[in-house]
């Protein structure tokens, strides 16, 4: 087992108040950090803010104070969220210390002496709220934001990237794990496949930055001076290098998948060109979106974090701030790695969030514990009762099989990452014990037995269920650590931070032992709730900023007619997978979807669509900075515009005019996932209709579909298929039907399933 854990997330921009995408990452890190504590292993995680470049300067500039002003601001929000919300990291760097500062320097000197960084020139355009160089004539706009650009004619200094080509894809290869998930892996390697640039690595336009050392009118390109903030923190280039040579390299970069090539390009560049050690590990993650678009402050479209520690901390009004704040961290937390498939995007949603929480926390695991150790009050004067060994009773024995089982399948999930399926796997055991509980019902006394025997049984039947929450509890401290320490203290057991959690054995809990004091632990959360976050968020967040003409335009909503279109869709479908509808009622259905897809659009106008990235880049020009900023890097070959993805069923139809289309919200609405097909089944007197259950990756569904008369069961198991994941639930000869599989309807009805040529991982959004 290895001795130390190094892990980092990004650090982040301070131009904009941290936003529940940031804290995305942060928790990511903090479960793992809190994870690998407990297994005994020596961790460091390192997060920081990003403060230096034009951009920052810019906003300082409009707020009225100096750039050191407004960063010193936006950290400490920064750093303050994460204490409200019990973030155990050990170290916050920010740009700006003295410390980084020097080592930033040592490390451009250490380039240069080392012949990786020369002069050059550049004149062209550039976007300072990309903080992009783009290839534009003077005057036009921003290929990627729209925003006006301006022309800068710099002596800069180059990095040699183009020498490192080749020993990068050799890395690569001798390195698979380097870059995670595959996706990216791939991504960055073709990337860099198809050429590497000299890389500016100086700016002399603006003074806030580290400047060079020896050459003072320039300051340090932000990416070199941010990138290094992974070696500087553990005080590389200091006087003090312990920490260096103790946790460097690092085990994992947690980062957003839209910086990945910054860590996987630039970073081991500028390491290998220093004669650095490389990172093991650098994992990118999807984004977070909230009304389909990921989150974030131009597109006006953020939560905040304590939006959510306030509207759940309202549900526990006598408890302090800071107790209130950690179970909103712990609500929000749960929902984060339990609902979003790690390395994919995941949509974000109050509702989705209240949903969670009350069906997986107060009704699943609060309720267990709460039934469990109230009984084991009552029957036992809260001393956890000694279990009879005769194995009477129903399931209890299978519970020792059961468990180390779902101990170990915990945590081959949660290390690979996979903290939905990780979390899905203890859920199923909170439910089997739950089951376990109502099937003995020990609060009853059975017939025919007398008060001994009965008390002797409920000690059997309580025992098993207060020892499988120990163990439920010590899996998921890692990702709801306030509520597993809570019900730790009530088992009697103390504080869960020091307990030894690495070794996990059934019939570890010793009977005898005398429970805390009990108190509820996840209030059930309602609509109040829900328009409590709602109207917060409202009123914390300043309106958007104006949106740049050519980006993000939003236009008029349609709701009546979208939701009348979801009906007719649902309702098309439902009648496919009829074997007695009769003909001329699913042309009528397609008929009416295609004159609703006619209103709808024909009364809309489209804006442009201004992701026509950046052309061919001018040699050697910085890359993408800022939250929006381009997912191609300089050098990137233009990517083309992806086809559209996931037809629904529905009969072939002429080619749509210019006019009859739906806009890229429309398309968004529709939740296409990959789904793996578990179970098939023919439903009985129903000739068309097959009954599936399909792998979601954070969920398993079922779901019927007309698909009986095509396919055989058999030839569909284990094949991946395309689900709207997101249309209401609806019976279908009296079974429900979670969801619709997507096909090609052909001549005479037949259905062909949607698949996919090349691999693609359960779970994966279409868009
Ligand atoms: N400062 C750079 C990173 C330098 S690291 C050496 C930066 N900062 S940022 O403030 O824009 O933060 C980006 C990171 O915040 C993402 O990579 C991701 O970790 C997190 N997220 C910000 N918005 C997010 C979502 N909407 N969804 C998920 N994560 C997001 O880039």
């Amino acid at each position: 087992m290895p001795d130390k854990f190094y892990l980092t997330t990004p650090i982040y921009y301070v131009n904009a108040r941290p936003h529940i995408g940031h804290t995305y990452t942060t928790i990511v890190a903090d479960a793992i950090a809190r994870r690998q504590r407990s297994l005994g292993i020596d961790t460091w995680f390192l997060t920081g803010t990003d403060e230096h470049g034009q951009k920052i300067e810019r906003s300082a500039e409009s707020a009225g104070c100096t750039p050191q002003e407004f960063a010193d601001k936006v950290s400490a929000e920064f750093r303050a969220l994460w204490d409200r919300m019990g973030l155990t990291y050990n170290d916050f760097i920010r740009t700006t210390e003295p410390r980084h500062q020097r080592a930033v320097q040592n490390l451009f000197a250490l380039l240069r002496d080392r012949g990786f960084i020369y002069k050059g020139s550049y004149t062209g355009q550039y976007c300072v709220f990309d903080e992009l160089y783009v290839e534009a004539p003077p005057g036009a706009p921003c290929p990627d934001c729209g925003r006006p650009t301006e022309t800068v004619s710099e002596e800069n200094y180059f990095f040699k990237l183009s020498a490192f080509e080749r020993p990068l894809l050799e890395y690569y290869t001798a390195h698979p794990e380097f870059i995670r998930p595959e996706t990216r892996r791939n991504e960055v390697i073709a990337f860099v496949k198809s050429g590497l640039r000299d890389l500016s690595v100086s700016r002399t336009s603006f003074n806030w930055g580290i400047p060079v050392p020896g050459d003072e009118k320039h300051v340090i390109y932000v990416w070199l001076d941010a990138l290094a903030n992974y070696i500087t923190a553990l005080g590389w280039g200091s006087d003090d290098d312990a920490k260096y040579r103790k946790f460097w390299p690092a085990d994992l970069h947690l980062v957003g998948k839209e910086i990945i090539r910054f860590h996987c390009v630039y970073w081991p560049a500028f390491l290998m060109a220093a004669g650095l050690p490389l990172p093991h590990s650098v994992h990118a993650h999807g984004w977070l979106l909230f009304e389909e678009s990921k989150m974030s402050k131009s597109r006006g479209n953020i939560v905040r974090a304590e939006t959510i520690l306030e509207g759940f901390g309202a549900l526990k009004p006598d408890a302090s701030k800071a107790e209130q704040d950690l179970f909103g961290a712990d609500a929000l937390r749960y929902f984060l790695m339990r609902e979003v498939v790690f390395g994919q995007d995941g949509s974000f949603s109050f509702d989705a969030l209240v949903q969670r929480y009350n069906s997986d926390l107060a009704n699943g695991y609060g309720n267990l514990v709460s039934r469990t150790l109230s009984m084991i009050g009552r029957y036992f004067d809260g001393v956890v009762p000694y279990p009879a060994s005769s194995g009477s009773v129903v399931q209890a024995h299978s519970f020792a099989v059961e468990i180390p089982r779902a101990i170990a399948s915990f945590a081959a999930s949660f290390d690979a990452f996979d903290f939905s399926r990780a979390l899905e796997t203890v859920w199923a055991l909170v439910a089997a014990v739950d089951g376990y509980l109502t099937a003995n019902a020990p609060w009853k006394q059975l017939e025919g037995t007398t008060d001994e025997q009965q008390q002797a049984l409920r000690a059997d039947i309580l025992y098993t269920a207060a020892e499988a929450i120990r163990i439920v509890t010590a899996l998921v401290y890692p990702v709801i650590p306030d509520a597993a320490g809570r019900v730790w203290t009530q088992l009697g057991l103390g504080d869960i931070r020091t307990a030894d959690l690495k070794n996990l054995h059934w019939r570890g809990l010793n009977p005898g032992t005398k429970l805390g004091e009990l108190s509820p632990l996840f209030p059930r959360a309602d609509k109040e709730t829900i328009t409590r976050m709602s109207e917060l968020e409202q009123k914390n967040t300043p309106p958007a900023p104006a949106a740049p003409e050519l980006k993000n335009q939003k236009s008029a909503p349609q709701e009546p007619r979208i939701s009348k279109l979801h009906s007719l869709v649902d309702g098309l479908a439902v009648a496919m997978a009829e074997s007695t509808t009769e003909t001329s009622v699913v042309v009528g259905l397609e008929n009416a979807i295609a004159e609703t897809v006619r209103e709808t659009v024909g009364s809309r106008k489209e804006p442009r669509d201004a992701a026509q990235k950046a052309a061919a880049p001018p040699a050697a020009r910085p890359a993408a900075r800022g939250p929006e900023e381009a997912t191609t890097l300089p050098g990137a070959p233009a990517l083309p515009a992806a086809p559209a993805t996931g037809t629904v069923v529905a009969p072939a139809a002429p080619p749509a005019s210019a006019s009859d289309k739906i806009s890229i919200d429309d398309f968004a609405k529709v939740e296409l996932r990959v789904g793996q097909i578990k179970v098939a089944e023919r439903v009985p007197k129903a000739d068309k209709l097959l009954r599936l259950e399909v792998d979601l990756g954070t969920e398993t569904r079922q779901i019927l579909a007309g698909i009986a008369e095509a396919y055989t069961p058999e030839s569909l198991i284990g094949r991946k298929v395309v689900i709207v994941a997101n249309l209401a639930p609806r019976k279908l000869r009296g079974l429900e039907s979670n969801g619709m599989i997507v096909a090609a309807s052909l001549e005479g009805g037949r259905p062909v399933l949607a698949g996919f040529l090349e691999e693609v991982p359960v779970g994966a959004r279409l868009k």
